[in-house]
């Protein structure tokens, strides 16, 4: 096909004509949406650099969950930020933990809402590493019974999926392992299997109150200059028995994500994070950019380099653009 005779054009002529030969289309049901929380009651501060979210107590949660599960978000992932930190993060996996508590609380109220919960030390730690420390680096088998441990009390609280975060080597075949003899052989796990050592997890951190007191992530997470390597590390974690693979940060790892999807079956989630959100949001604010058109191309972006899944701050808002709801996107 060639010019004259192809003229790609004639298929971009009017919106109908472009929507019916679209490859790739978000849907609400592939987003899954992150929150903070935090103990206490009728707590909702903002978490000034990511604009329309906040830290929640598990009350204002509920609240908070009434829109996203209106619009049929599927699923949403936790972080806990606990009222005592220490060396070992206990707060992680203590049965009144404040995941724990806000999950039952979560179940109860919404039972077909897909709860996942994050399982990684970090937030939990005096010294804010993702493991247990030793000899001033974290020790990595050490801490995976503590992920292990952790992992089986979230499913205990009612956890529909756990996702490990923390990037220990070995850790999906311990949960795993944990799990099944806890008997909750049904639960999934969704590995952060190829998660990089990102700067772009910014936010976040100020977010989660997390940010390593010492040194940096760089021992445990991947280096961003790698590739053959984020194939190996899904593949481990295949292996060992994950249900759902991650890629990590989602728009600077664009191939990333096209490489592991042509290289393995299992569904496929992509985490646009919080320092992604925030360049968005940032700019959009400055009127730099359009805020919405710019949060929809970088998601159709994600979902076209091979995720099946996209967790997102913006799930939200972009659910009410899919759905109609959304002044700044009417056609014009
Ligand atoms: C915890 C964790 C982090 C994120 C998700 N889980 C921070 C980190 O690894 O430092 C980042 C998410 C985001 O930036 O939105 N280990």
């Amino acid at each position: 096909m060639r010019f004259p005779e192809y003229r790609p054009r004639r298929l971009r002529k009017s919106e109908a004509l472009r929507s019916m030969v679209r490859e790739v289309r978000l849907d609400v049901n592939d987003f899954i949406l992150p929150f903070f929380v935090r103990p206490g009651g009728k707590v909702k501060k903002p978490i000034l650099s990511m604009p329309g979210h906040f830290q929640l107590s598990p009350d204002a949660l509920l609240a908070e969950l009434e829109e996203p599960v209106a619009r049929g978000i599927p699923a949403i992932l936790l972080f806990g930020i606990p009222d005592k930190k220490d060396p070992v993060g206990s707060e992680a996996y203590a049965k009144d933990g404040i995941i724990q508590k806000t999950v039952a609380k979560v179940k109860k109220a919404y039972p077909d809402l897909v709860v996942i919960t994050d399982v990684c030390l970090c937030e939990y730690t005096d010294h804010g590493h993702c493991g247990v420390i030793h000899d001033g680096d974290v020790d990595n088998d050490a801490t995976l019974e503590l992920l292990a441990r952790m992992a089986v009390s979230h499913a205990r609280a009612g956890a529909d999926i756990v996702a490990p975060s923390d990037m220990m080597d070995g850790r999906v075949a311990a949960i795993r392992e944990a799990l099944d003899e806890a008997g909750l052989d049904h639960i999934p796990i969704m590995s952060y299997a190829a998660k990089y050592a990102s700067a772009f997890y910014g936010p976040f951190r100020e977010a989660a109150e997390s940010p390593p007191q010492f040194g940096d992530r760089r021992s445990y997470q991947m280096d961003p200059a790698n590739s053959d390597e984020a194939l190996r590390e899904v593949g481990l974690d295949v292996e060992e028995g994950a249900d759902i693979i991650m890629v990590k940060p989602a728009l600077p790892y664009l191939d990333i994500i096209w490489r592991v999807r042509n290289a393995f079956d299992l569904p496929l989630a992509a985490y646009n994070v919080s320092g992604e959100f925030a360049m968005i949001k940032a700019a959009a604010q400055n009127r730099w950019i359009e805020g919405d058109r710019c949060m929809m191309e970088a998601l159709i972006a994600i979902r076209r380099a091979g995720a099946d899944l996209i967790i997102s701050y913006h799930a939200l808002e972009a659910a009410r653009i899919l759905q109609g709801d959304a002044p700044s996107l009417r056609k014009k």
